[in-house]
C-alpha cells in the first residue's frame, strides 16, 4: 500500500486536551503535521500545543464546545485561518457514560447524543466543504468497539456509536471519488480519563491511547478505511457475533469485556446528572 507523506500538512483534532486525542496530536506531530488542538479546557489544551511545538511543528489551540454549532464553525474557519488549508480532520470529542439501559433517562440519553453523535456531525460539516473544495482530506471519527458490538452496561453510548458507525459508513462511499476519505477508529477499551474508574481483567486489558494513537497515524498514512485496536481480540469479537450473537454475547461475558467499576469516580460531565 502506497504510504502517504505526512510531513508539512495541517491537522485538526477534537479531544485534543486528554486521552486518546491528545495522544493522536502529539504521534502526527511525531510526523512533523501542524495542529489545530480543539477541546474545551484551554490549560490543558495549552499543555498539549506546548507538547507539540517541542516536536518542531505548528500547534494553534481553538477552545470549543462540539456541542455548539457556532463554536465548532469558528473553530473551523479558525484553523483555516492560521493554516490556510486542513488535510486531516480528526472528529474524537467523545464522553461515556456507564448505567443499565433500564435506569438511563431520555436527558441522558440525548446528552450523550448531543455529544458524540451530534458534536461529530456539527465537525464533519464545518469542514466537509472545504475538503470537497479542495479535492483532498482526510475525516478520521473515534468509533470504538461499543459501535461493532454493544457492551452492557454502556447502551446510551453504544447507540451514539453504532449511529456514528453506520452514518460514517455511508458518508465514506458516497465520497468516493472526491479525494475525500473517510477512516473510522474502533478501539476497544484504552486506559484514558474517561474509563479510570473501571478496570478490566489482564485478558482484556486497557490498551494505551498512544497504541490506538499509532494505529490512526499509520491508518491515515496508509490509507485504511477502518482501525481496530488491538486488531486480532477485536476481530474475533466482531466475526463470533457474526456468526451467532449468543456466541459474541458469550464472549463479553467470559472475558469480562463489560469491566468492573473501582469504586474512583467517573470524569464529571455536566447534563449527565450522575
Ligand atoms: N477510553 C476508551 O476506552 C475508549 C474506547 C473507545 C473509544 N473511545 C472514544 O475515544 C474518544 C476520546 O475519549 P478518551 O478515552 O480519550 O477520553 P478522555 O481522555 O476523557 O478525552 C475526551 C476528550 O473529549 C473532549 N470533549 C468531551 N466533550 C466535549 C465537548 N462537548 N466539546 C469538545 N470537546 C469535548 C475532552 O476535552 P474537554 O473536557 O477539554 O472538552 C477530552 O479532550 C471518545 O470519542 C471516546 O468515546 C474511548
Amino acid at each position: 500500500m502506497k504510504k502517504q507523506q505526512l510531513r508539512g500538512q495541517n491537522a485538526a483534532v477534537t479531544g485534543a486536551s486528554s486521552g486518546i486525542g491528545r495522544a493522536t496530536a502529539l504521534a502526527l506531530a511525531g510526523q512533523g503535521v501542524n495542529l489545530a488542538l480543539i477541546a474545551r479546557n484551554r490549560e490543558r489544551l495549552e499543555a498539549v500545543a506546548e507538547e507539540a511545538r517541542a516536536l518542531g511543528v505548528r500547534a494553534e489551540v481553538f477552545v470549543a464546545d462540539t456541542t455548539d454549532e457556532a463554536a465548532v464553525k469558528a473553530a473551523v474557519e479558525g484553523a483555516l485561518e492560521r493554516f490556510g488549508r486542513l488535510d486531516i480532520f480528526h472528529c474524537n470529542a467523545g464522553i461515556y457514560l456507564r448505567c443499565p439501559a433500564r435506569d438511563l433517562t431520555m436527558e441522558q440519553i440525548r446528552h450523550m447524543f448531543e455529544t458524540n453523535f451530534y458534536g461529530t456531525l456539527r465537525c464533519t460539516y464545518a469542514v466537509l466543504p472545504h475538503f470537497i473544495r479542495q479535492g483532498r482530506g482526510t475525516l478520521v471519527v473515534t468509533v470504538s468497539m461499543d459501535g461493532k458490538k454493544g457492551v452492557p452496561p454502556d447502551a446510551a453510548y453504544v447507540a451514539t456509536k453504532f449511529a456514528l458507525n453506520g452514518f460514517m459508513q455511508v458518508l465514506r462511499q458516497e465520497l468516493r471519488g472526491t479525494g475525500v476519505r473517510v477512516v473510522t477508529v474502533f478501539p476497544s477499551r484504552t486506559d484514558t480519563p474517561q474509563i479510570e474508574f473501571v478496570d478490566c481483567p489482564a485478558v482484556t486489558a486497557k490498551v494505551s491511547p498512544q497504541r490506538v494513537a499509532e494505529a490512526i497515524v499509520r491508518a491515515v498514512a496508509g490509507r485504511k478505511k477502518e482501525v481496530m485496536v488491538p486488531a486480532g481480540a477485536c476481530r474475533l469479537l466482531v466475526w463470533a457475533d457474526a456468526v451467532s450473537p449468543s456466541l459474541g454475547d458469550w464472549m463479553i461475558r467470559a472475558f469480562r469485556l463489560d469491566g468492573r467499576e473501582n469504586g474512583k469516580p467517573p470524569v464529571e460531565e455536566k447534563g449527565l446528572n450522575r
